[in-house]
């Protein structure tokens, strides 16, 4: 069986009230149709085609490098119409599942199962839910066999109360679909070519309409506006929180984790609340993530702890390493292992070797440092001279005193020891004590000021 997928993403989405088409709002970072388009990916279907209209460029654009094919719909004249224009492009062998651009909790389980029903006719995900407001009904008759799909704004008081639903999804021959669409008409309450009309059509031309129900109802979430947007992702992040416990993460709460990307994590790794996790993130065994962090791009070795409130972008922390609490590592920081970077420090394109601490109130940035060395509180690194960046080299061993001022180019070799409060300006070779700053002068006989 060969499947095409039909991803319809031509609606304005107006209740976003948003200049961004619908189908671009991120669920965990990234827009809500790459996540309909990557679970298409995952059925490997002959082709994937996605309908196009309002937004239609930026949504094109979005999606440009995924080997997918866009029909435009130019005018939204219901989710039938939209589909007819991508059905021409599909093979008459295929069996075409349609998937809706702003419904992304959809699993590939449900989809595959969906479409080994529709091998002969068309099938429907149907679901029972508790609030069926805004849903098409499913009818059936006395006999309990499916009759037909009744938009909510179609439907009579006694159906409104049915709590059987069309989730929208389907899978059809594509052949079949083709001639059961041209049928199709648009004398309803919205005057829409309504796709759900293709299950009537089918079982009057005698086919058996085949109703799949969905077990987790949550994969049918559509996002409309922004409440049902936090919803959804909400229940996605959930999702993936729940996941990673299962593999014996110890998460402290899994309503108060954010992973926009992926997480890999070893094992005993454990995270704090209000975590926010984006792009890949490695966790090794072990490693502790404090409350309140938010870590990007970032692999972090075997036993590392990250204390509260640390932001780390594009950077790679050895193992056993100590970081924070309030320690914001940028792009290309790479601490050695059993290093320390501790409050208000901040790095950037900066190595610190095997066990270097710099533990207070500091900027590092476009600076290499040895194993072992110790840099004081308050140490600036004066890399930037206004127009371009200059290195800063500190050998094994090398102790900053506080409140030094590194002024780039400049190194320091191993061993090289900065009295508190330099101006650094000149090399310091091996074992040099450096002292840039004015010599003490005690003033005798003071006289303190007294009030006029
Ligand atoms: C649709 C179904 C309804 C089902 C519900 C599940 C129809 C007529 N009704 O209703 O039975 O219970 O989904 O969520 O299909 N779209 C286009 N072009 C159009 C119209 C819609 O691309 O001309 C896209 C929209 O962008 C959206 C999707 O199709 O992604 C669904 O359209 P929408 O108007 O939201 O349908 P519902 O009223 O929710
Ligand atoms: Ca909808």
């Amino acid at each position: 069986m060969t499947l095409e997928v039909i991803i319809l993403a031509a609606g304005k989405g107006s209740r976003m009230k948003s200049a961004v088409p619908k189908v671009l709002h991120p669920l965990a970072g990234q827009p809500l149709v790459h996540h309909v388009v990557r679970t298409a990916k995952s059925l490997e279907p002959r082709a994937i085609h996605v309908v196009v209209g309002h937004g239609g460029d930026a949504v094109r654009a979005s999606l440009a490098d995924q080997h997918l094919s866009f029909h435009e719909q130019t005018e939204q004249l219901g989710t039938g119409h939209a589909v007819m224009q991508a059905l021409p492009h599909c093979r008459d062998d295929s069996i075409v599942v349609v998937l809706f651009g702003d419904v992304p909790l959809i699993s590939s389980e449900t989809i595959h199962k969906l479409s080994t029903l529709a091998a002969e006719s068309p099938a429907m995900l149907s679901a029972t839910v508790d609030d069926p407001t805004g849903y098409g009904r499913v009818i059936r008759d006395e006999e309990n066999e499916f009759v037909s799909v009744v938009e909510d704004k179609d439907a009579s008081g006694q159906q409104l109360q049915i709590c059987e639903v069309n989730t929208g999804v389907l899978a059809a021959p594509a052949a079949q679909l083709t001639m059961l669409l041209a049928k199709v008409e648009n004398n309803n309450a919205q005057q829409e070519y309504y796709l759900p009309d293709v299950f009537s059509l089918a079982r009057a031309a005698g086919y058996p309409v085949d109703i799949c129900p969905l077990q987790d109802t949550g994969e049918m979430l559509g996002v409309n506006d922004r409440i049902q947007l936090e919803e959804v992702e909400r229940k996605f992040q959930r999702r993936q929180a729940e996941a990673l416990m299962r593999q014996g993460v110890a998460i402290a709460d899994r309503c108060r984790i954010d992973i926009r990307g992926e997480l890999v994590c070893g094992q005993n790794v454990s995270i704090d609340v209000n975590a926010v996790f984006e792009g890949r993130v490695v966790l090794s065994d072990g490693v502790t993530v404090g409350a309140n962090c938010v870590i990007k791009d970032a692999e972090i070795a075997a036993g590392s702890t990250i204390h509260p409130f640390c932001h780390i972008d594009a950077a790679r922390i050895g193992a056993q390493c100590q970081v924070g609490p309030y320690a914001r590592l940028r792009q290309g920081t790479h601490l050695g292992s059993a290093s320390k970077v501790g409050n208000f420090v901040e790095t950037k394109n900066t190595t610190l070797g095997e066990g270097s601490k710099a533990n207070h109130l500091t900027y590092l940035g476009d600076t290499q440092i040895g194993e072992g060395a110790n840099i004081g509180a308050g140490t600036i690194t004066c890399n930037y001279d206004g127009v371009n960046k200059h290195p800063t080299q500190l050998g094994d061993r090398v102790f900053v005193g506080s409140n030094s001022t590194l002024v780039a180019p400049v190194t320091i070799d191993d061993d090289g020891f900065v009295g508190a409060g330099s101006v650094i300006t000149g090399d310091v070779a091996s074992g040099e004590l450096a002292l840039g700053r004015s010599r003490q002068r005690n003033i005798g006989g003071w006289q303190r000021p007294t009030k006029k």
